[in-house]
């Protein structure tokens, strides 16, 4: 008579791990962030985060072209302006940085999918992700300007807009203003569930957008909500959103869970700079095993209900899945 359930059967060689595996990570899965600067001849390495680099227009094509060639299928871009004011007048410029890389690489590269990351603080002087009066972001007045964003992104041919700034009613702006813009096709991927967290640091190097005073934390959510979490996505839903992300990703794995659960709509999972510097560094050091720590946080993302990851690591990752061995 059988005594104990013997679980390694399944386990016993890798023809009979490969075909109950339950999660796979494929090249479609992956939305990579590529940053551009104004400028000529640049390809700058950002310090905090080997392997990722601010790219001028005339040194984008051939980042964009080894994106394709891996298999890539999305990218989102983010752009970093010469000059900031406090309105983040370039945010929404028809030559802004940002609008002027959306046409170029649609131009060269029709096929490749462009998402647009929708915020101000990039682009404004305070560094914070809407208007600021007497040391205050103010909500409504910031959801004109992100408007005016978008469809300044969509008008240069984005075919995603993705904001990310967490104001109250953004969907909702943003969808009206694409609707009336004449972009009703164009979907909006949004950051619903965005925490106020430590681990943005290195994107806040690569982005120039360290808040000038005090932090985000009247915007961005609180790192230990989860209840929180379902609300802002319902809203977010009820708005218009075409797609959930949620961010940063790795610490908040159990929300990914919940979102996935609660609504029908595609998450998205942000493996966020900070996560991205922390895996870098120690695979510099020898610590870990670079490939083997990847794949594994990747598949954590997947597993626990990421339809789509966005990911710093994409273009290694696409490498590795041409070697065959996932
Ligand atoms: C802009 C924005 C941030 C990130 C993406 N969009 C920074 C922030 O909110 O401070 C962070 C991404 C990352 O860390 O990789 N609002």
């Amino acid at each position: 008579m059988q005594s104990f359930i013997r679980h390694r059967r399944l386990r016993a060689s890798e023809n009979i791990r490969r075909m109950v595996r339950e999660h796979h990570i494929r090249a479609e899965d992956l939305i990579y962030p590529i940053f551009v600067v104004e400028g000529q001849g640049i390809k700058a390495e950002v310090p905090s985060m080997p392997g990722v680099y601010h790219f001028s227009l005339d040194r984008l094509n051939e980042e964009v072209e080894e994106v394709v060639e891996l298999g890539i299928r999305s990218v989102i871009l983010f752009g970093v302006p010469a000059e900031k004011d406090e309105c983040g007048s370039q945010a929404d410029h028809e030559h802004g940085i940002v609008q002027k890389a959306i046409r170029q690489v649609k131009e060269k590269f029709p096929s490749l999918y462009v998402i647009a990351d929708t915020c101000l603080c990039q682009y404004t002087s305070h560094g914070h992700c809407g208007v600021v009066e007497n040391g205050e972001v103010l909500n409504d007045p910031s959801l004109e300007r992100l408007v005016a964003t978008a469809v300044s992104q969509a008008r240069a041919g984005a075919d995603m807009i993705a904001p990310s700034n967490m104001m109250d009613g953004f969907v909702h702006a943003i969808r009206r203003g694409l609707d009336e813009a004449g972009y009703a096709h164009v979907p909006i991927l949004s950051y619903a569930v965005k925490y106020a967290s430590a681990f943005y640091g290195p994107f806040r190097d690569a982005a120039h957008s360290t808040p000038q005073f005090g932090d985000r934390r009247t915007y961005q959510m609180d790192p230990a909500n989860a209840r929180e979490a379902m609300r802002e996505a319902a809203s977010d839903v009820a708005e218009g959103a075409d797609m959930l992300m949620v961010k940063p990703g790795l610490a908040y794995l159990d929300v990914i869970h919940r979102v996935k659960e609660r609504f029908d709509l595609p998450v998205v999972a942000y493996n966020v700079s900070g996560e991205y510097s922390m895996v870098k560094a120690a695979a510099q050091n020898g610590w870990i095993d670079e490939e083997k720590v990847v794949m594994e946080i990747l598949v954590g993302f997947k597993r626990a209900g990421a339809d789509l990851i966005l990911t710093y690591h994409a273009k290694d990752v696409a490498r590795w899945l041409k070697g065959g061995d996932h």
